[in-house]
């Protein structure tokens, strides 16, 4: 196991899903947690597993994409633990339907939490870890930002937005020995692939060399490992977790 003792990690998104896991795994790693989610009552349920486990956590309400909110995220965790050291921008949204109908609205909102929200939090937590000589920032893509996918040009273009950031952000902070990468999954089992429709879930299953869908645990154990000192010399790469569907 990656050992990150004496770490700092903030999760965006971290009240359910693929952000709770890498939470848990983090924080089983030793790390002390920072939580920054929409969702106040799934914050507190996260909370209190990782507490179970030992370690120290912080759940601030923060909605990623108002300045606002993530400078008073980054003002409450500076308070609270004095650094932070890994940041993993995980919170994401679909709003799923093909071009033709898309709302503007519906472009925006997506692009902000997916695209403006990593923008933010990595301005504001990368001067921090600018000052420590030390960072690691993982940014959670999709398979669809590298392949495109019908019913999702908002979302798709957000993740192939957040790829190309990955890889400038890594261009600008690696001097200061900041990593920067990106995951991309594929099919992951949480509430946002629950509510597909089961013909699209096996449409997708037939097109999955490994013939099951992922768990929130395959995406966590590689936050776990780029987030460590052992990662010291990976960045600017989108790192694929999805069975195989998307071979580069
Ligand atoms: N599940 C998949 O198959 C899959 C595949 C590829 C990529 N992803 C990406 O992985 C990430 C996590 O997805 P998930 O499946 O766990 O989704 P999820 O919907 O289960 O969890 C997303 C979390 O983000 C939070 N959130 C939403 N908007 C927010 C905002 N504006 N500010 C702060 N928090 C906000 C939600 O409250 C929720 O806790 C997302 O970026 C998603 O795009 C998921």
């Amino acid at each position: 196991m990656f050992r990150l003792e004496n770490k700092i990690a903030m999760i965006t998104g971290g009240a359910q899903g693929i952000g709770k896991s890498i939470a848990m795994m983090l924080a089983q790693s030793g790390a002390d947690i920072i939580i920054a989610d929409t969702n106040a009552d799934g914050i507190e349920n996260t909370k209190k597993e990782i507490e179970t486990i030992g370690r120290k956590v912080l759940g601030v309400s923060c909605n990623v994409s108002a300045s606002v909110e993530v400078d008073l995220l980054v003002k409450k965790s500076l308070e609270t633990f004095h650094r932070i050291d890994i940041l993993v921008n995980n919170a994401g949204i679909t709003r799923d339907t093909l071009m033709m109908r898309m709302d503007e609205k519906d472009w925006d909102l997506v692009m902000d939490v997916n695209l403006k929200g990593p923008f933010l939090l990595t301005k504001a937590v990368s001067q921090i870890m600018m000052r420590q000589r030390w960072g690691r920032i993982i940014n959670m893509a999709s398979v669809v930002g590298l392949m495109g996918n019908a019913g999702q040009v908002n979302y798709s273009a957000s993740k192939g937005g957040l790829v190309a950031f990955t890889k400038s952000v890594a261009k600008e902070l690696a001097s200061r020995n900041i990593t920067c990468n990106a995951i991309a999954p594929g099919f992951i089992e949480t509430k946002m692939t629950e509510k597909l429709d089961e013909k699209v879930k096996e449409s997708y299953l037939s097109v999955i060399p490994l013939k099951r869908f992922g768990r929130p645990e395959d995406i966590a154990a590689l936050v776990q490992f780029l987030a460590s000192e052992n990662s010291g010399y990976i960045t600017g790469q989108v790192i694929g977790i999805d069975g195989g569907m998307f071979m580069r």
